[in-house]
């Protein structure tokens, strides 16, 4: 079954509507554990600036800029009812100038080249269109040196409940890591972390050049 191929799927890919808000709220709730492997393994250092792809329901979003002193999250989702769930969550520390939130597709990063020291996607890569052509538009706007992680949720053996599709997951981590090379990332390394029954997996890799 394609990412698009029932309604349920579809707005955990793009959540729309009033189920589309609440699916929010149920992602803000159940997704704690992923998102947190994924800012631990960005690293952030004070002065970053980071960019979430699919920030959903913006709680990452706010996390990762409680976890800098300065510097900037910024986050961008192509589901309009994440973006104003996302910006009311965020709405003092946008006030401050420390979280953006914008709508758009990682197809066109709305954001000039080299603007961000990081990225991270979390339960989101599996949506993308065009997984090499987003990733080289992800490299675009990292600066030389940058870090890119991908965060995906998986299974160690097949579930009977499976809403989340976590079975398939280490194929996706695979086609991830692939898919990193292929755009050009450098360094890519595979980390697996345990989140409640299921696991975090985390692709990270680096834009070739400049400083780690
Ligand atoms: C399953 S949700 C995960 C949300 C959040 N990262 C979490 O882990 O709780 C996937 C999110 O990615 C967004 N998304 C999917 N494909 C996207 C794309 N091509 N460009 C931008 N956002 C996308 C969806 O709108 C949705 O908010």
């Amino acid at each position: 079954m394609s990412a698009q191929g029932s309604a349920g799927l579809h707005q955990f890919g793009r959540p729309r509507g009033r189920v589309g808000w609440l699916v929010g709220h149920l992602m803000a709730l159940k997704n704690d554990a992923m998102n947190r492997a994924a800012l631990d393994h960005l690293d952030l250092q004070a002065g970053d600036r980071v960019l979430e792809i699919g920030y959903g329901p913006g709680r990452t979003l706010k996390q990762a800029a409680r976890r800098l002193e300065r510097g900037l999250a910024a986050g961008l989702d192509h589901s309009e009812v994440m973006a104003r769930q996302a910006a009311r969550r965020c709405r003092r520390l946008i006030r401050q100038g420390r979280v953006e939130v914008k709508c758009g597709g990682v197809s066109e990063i709305p954001y000039a080249d080299e603007s961000f020291d990081k990225a991270y996607a979390v339960n989101c890569f599996q949506f993308w269109p065009s997984p090499v052509n987003d990733l080289r538009e992800v490299r675009r706007v990292l600066r030389p040196g940058g870090r890119l992680v991908l965060t995906i949720r998986a299974a160690e053996r097949p579930l009977r409940f499976d809403l989340a599709r976590a079975s398939g997951g280490l194929s996706r981590v695979e086609r991830a890591r692939q898919a990193m090379a292929a755009a050009g990332f450098e360094d890519i390394a595979v980390h697996r972390r345990k989140a409640g029954r299921l696991l975090a997996v985390s692709v990270v890799g680096r834009r070739s050049g400049g400083d780690a």
